[in-house]
């Protein structure tokens, strides 16, 4: 982390939650948001985002969880980024391993949702990351490379994209990759977005880690030159947990 990026601490609420839980928490959160130093970000299902919206103060960003590449249309069942924005949100996740894997969403697709983000005017929070098959067999950083060239737009920038490592096999786990481990996927993605974008853009852009991430031991994980927060899934369904992860920013 250095001060030129200010830390984001995302919460990724998945499939969980209803209006009152929704309420609740978005409340807790914002109780507390005057204390951190972190940005927050609280991503619900689509469904309660306006009941996040209403009940989060300023101080809280509000994000989906995914958009459709589309800007309107016969999409039945999906959302899209403008929908998202008219909605009060800043941010979309796109891309998250749920989504590859559940859905079929390859790079191609990211890329599209990440272009829609940004048409939208949205910041697009691009995920990655290796299963444990490609970590056995010694390929992280090439599936980690081959992911960046497919699902980052060629007009992102350190202002409409912040990026998320989160290898497959430490998601709602318990694992986690060493410390050591997430600095050489993070440091490998500053390169990757230098050769690619330039200086600016990888000095600027967020990286966030994502699996498994708790207050036990995030204290370590963001204290890392190249982690820039967060990106939390069960852990964000608790205030005061979510909370603590944020004040363990450095
Ligand atoms: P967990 O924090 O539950 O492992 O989930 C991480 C994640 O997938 C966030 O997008």
């Amino acid at each position: 982390m250095t001060d030129a990026r200010r830390p984001l601490i995302a919460g990724n609420w998945k499939m969980n939650g209803s209006a009152t839980f929704a309420t609740e928490l978005a409340q807790g959160v914002s109780v507390g948001a005057p204390g951190v130093l972190a940005e927050l970000l609280v991503c619900p299902p689509s469904v309660l985002i306006p009941t996040v919206a209403a009940a989060l103060n300023e101080g809280v960003a509000l994000g989906g969880q995914d958009c459709h590449a589309a800007e309107s249309g016969a999409h039945t069942g999906e959302n899209s980024a403008e929908m998202l924005k008219d909605a009060g949100c800043g941010y979309v996740i796109v891309g998250h391993s749920e989504r590859r894997t559940d859905h079929g969403e390859t790079n191609e697709h990211v890329c599209a949702k990440a272009e829609a983000a940004h048409r939208a005017g949205l910041c697009a929070v691009i995920c990655i990351g290796e299963t444990d098959a490609d970590r056995d067999t010694g390929k992280t950083l090439d599936v980690i490379s081959a992911q960046l060239a497919g699902s980052v737009p060629a007009a992102s920038n350190a202002a409409n994209m912040v990026i998320a490592y989160e290898p497959v096999w430490a998601i709602g786990t318990g694992r986690t990759p060493t410390n050591d481990d997430v600095q050489e996927v993070h440091a490998h993605i500053r390169a990757v977005v230098k050769a690619s974008r330039g200086d600016a853009a990888a000095a600027g852009v967020r990286l966030l880690y994502g699996g498994s991430m708790k207050p036990e031991n995030a204290e370590g994980l963001l204290a890392l030159a190249d982690v820039d927060g967060g990106l939390i899934g069960g852990a964000s369904l608790k205030a005061a947990d979510f909370l603590a992860i944020a004040a363990s920013c450095p």
